[in-house]
């Protein structure tokens, strides 16, 4: 461990005052890890990889190991996203961020753009934990949270640090790093301190952080800060803080306008059973910049499916919210690992509101992925129905069906005979299910969301190898899934036992998003 044990006379004198005293970090020699070591490793071992299960059109890392999006921002003309990475296994490990940057659809892979490499980002073990991005003076600064571990786990500290770039390739870590260490109060727990969310508004610079009480149990909270120049920051105030049993950690904060409203996304650690499980809650509201404190209404899910977590919020040039998570969560087993690489990012999404609902739907860029396609009009289907041209584990599938009252279909996909993932309606309860005890390697199990009664519904699926999404009725609910069949496990088939009408059923090949 790196940290000074021993504190000075007059910072011990200003701790029991009660005053905030930044504890020095020593500049002990870091850890081996760069970025030039990183990107070597990427490029001699991506070969490596089985690719059974790996995205043609998600992002990715080459081969290792992907956590949390991070950084998602634009700048200089196109979008960037980062993620939390570490290379050299397909486990987690002292991380890194990795780079893409692409129009959303389309991306290009960058150098890793973050190692852990300094005192302020690592000590024994650690790294570069999540954070955000933001343009300055023609810079892309990263603001990201320095997790710093003993060894054996017995002393760990959070600080954040910032990096910037003119490129927006190439960054440089500052030398006034840390900038934010924790504020000392009653309330605000020394432990936890992370993920840094930072935005603009009326000529400051505002960051949201992952945090918890004091108390036990804790309750997650996100604390505010501000600043004039992005290193010099001061507390604001708790913006949002959990009820109840709404997470014992909030991390990850998100925060945009989305539509007349802001929304502030968390990521918190929910103890259900006896069991830590992570999950991702909206809260739509106002943030009364001048208390620092976020009015806001009940949590709303942001997914239904089984692996979805940190998710990346960030306001487009055009003024669109735009979200991008993680395809996978902590209490997932990820059997991916056995091929040498674990984790993508879901397709990014846009968020918008109606009648105060949080509403999903797919970036409108991923069209420009559309290759050929084929689509079939105005018929019914009973018993298990296949169409033809209507098959693939890579595509995008749209379905837009009028069930009668108190009808319930099935649509199997990735499906042969011994193996398929099924989604279900039910008109009568209003139902969506998605069953995978059938999906092949992998856990099991059945997520569901009940949908507002209707006569129609309309399912917009993206498959890719190992992935799932369902986005239904435009928007009003998404489930994020991985699954894990075999590469012939390819089918597409309509069941009912009631004559179903459908109105179109459309499948389109998918390009690569990577060059
Ligand atoms: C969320 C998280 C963050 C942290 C990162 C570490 O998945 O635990 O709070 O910054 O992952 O990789």
């Amino acid at each position: 461990m790196r940290l000074k044990k021993v504190l000075g006379l007059t910072a011990a004198l200003m701790l029991s005052l009660g005053v905030s005293a930044a504890q020095p970090i020593d500049a002990a020699p870091p850890p081996s890890f760069s970025v030039e070591r990183a990107d070597r490793f990427l490029s001699r071992h991506k070969t490596e990889i089985d690719s059974r299960w790996y995205p043609s059109y998600h992002v990715a890392a080459p081969c290792g190991w992907v956590n949390d999006p991070n950084g998602f921002a634009h700048f200089d003309g196109r979008f960037h996203l980062f993620y939390q990475h570490y290379p050299y296994e397909p486990k987690w490990g002292p991380m890194h961020w990795g780079h893409v940057a692409g129009d959303l659809a389309h991306w290009t892979r960058l150098p890793v753009a973050l190692a852990p490499d300094r005192a302020y980002d690592i000590g024994d073990t650690g790294g570069c934990f999540s954070g955000g991005a933001i343009e300055k003076d023609g810079k892309l600064y990263l603001i990201y949270t320095g997790h710093i571990e003993s060894a054996d786990g017995s002393s760990k500290r959070e600080v954040q640090n910032v990096a910037f770039s003119r490129d927006g390739v190439r960054f440089e870590k500052s030398a006034k790093n840390p900038v934010l260490e924790v504020p000392r109060r009653a309330d605000v727990s020394s432990v936890d301190f992370r993920d840094p969310k930072v935005w603009e508004h009326d000529g400051s610079y505002w960051l949201a952080l992952g945090s918890k009480t004091n108390d036990s149990p804790s309750l997650g909270q996100v604390l505010l800060f501000q600043s004039s120049d992005l290193e010099r920051w001061q507390f604001k105030n708790v913006m949002a803080r959990a009820r109840g049993d709404q997470g014992f950690m909030w991390e990850c904060p998100g925060f945009a306008s989305i539509g007349d409203r802001e929304l502030l996304i968390v990521s918190p650690i929910v103890k259900r059973d006896g069991r830590e499980v992570h999950v991702v809650n909206g809260l739509l509201g106002e943030l009364d910049y001048s208390t620092g404190v976020f009015k806001h209404g009940e949590p709303q899910p942001i997914d239904h499916g089984f692996d979805f977590y940190a998710p990346q919020l960030m306001q487009a040039p055009d003024g669109r919210c735009l979200l991008i998570g993680w395809l996978d969560n902590w209490d997932n087993e990820m059997p991916e690992k056995s091929d040498g690489w674990a984790g993508m990012m879901t397709l990014p999404r846009e968020l918008s509101l109606n009648n105060g609902k949080i509403m999903s739907t797919p970036a409108r860029e991923l069209e420009s992925l559309r290759r050929f396609g084929v689509t079939y009009e105005n018929f019914s289907i009973e018993k298990e129905t296949k169409l033809d041209g209507i098959r693939g584990s890579i595509g995008e599938l749209l379905i837009d069906v009028e069930p009668e009252p108190n009808q319930k279909f099935e649509i199997k996909l990735r499906a042969s005979k011994s193996e398929a993932t099924v989604l279900s309606y039910d008109n009568s309860t209003g139902i969506f299910a998605i069953d995978r005890d059938r999906s092949g390697k992998g856990p099991g199990g059945t997520r569901e969301v009940k949908l507002a009664p209707s006569d129609r519904l309309k399912l917009r699926i993206f498959l890719d190898r190992s992935s799932i999404e369902i986005f239904l009725n435009d928007g009003e609910a998404v489930l994020s899934n991985r699954v894990y069949p075999k590469a012939k496990s390819d089918e597409i088939v309509f069941v009912s036992e009631r004559a179903l009408k459908i109105n179109r059923v459309s499948f389109y090949k998918i390009a690569d998003a990577f060059e």
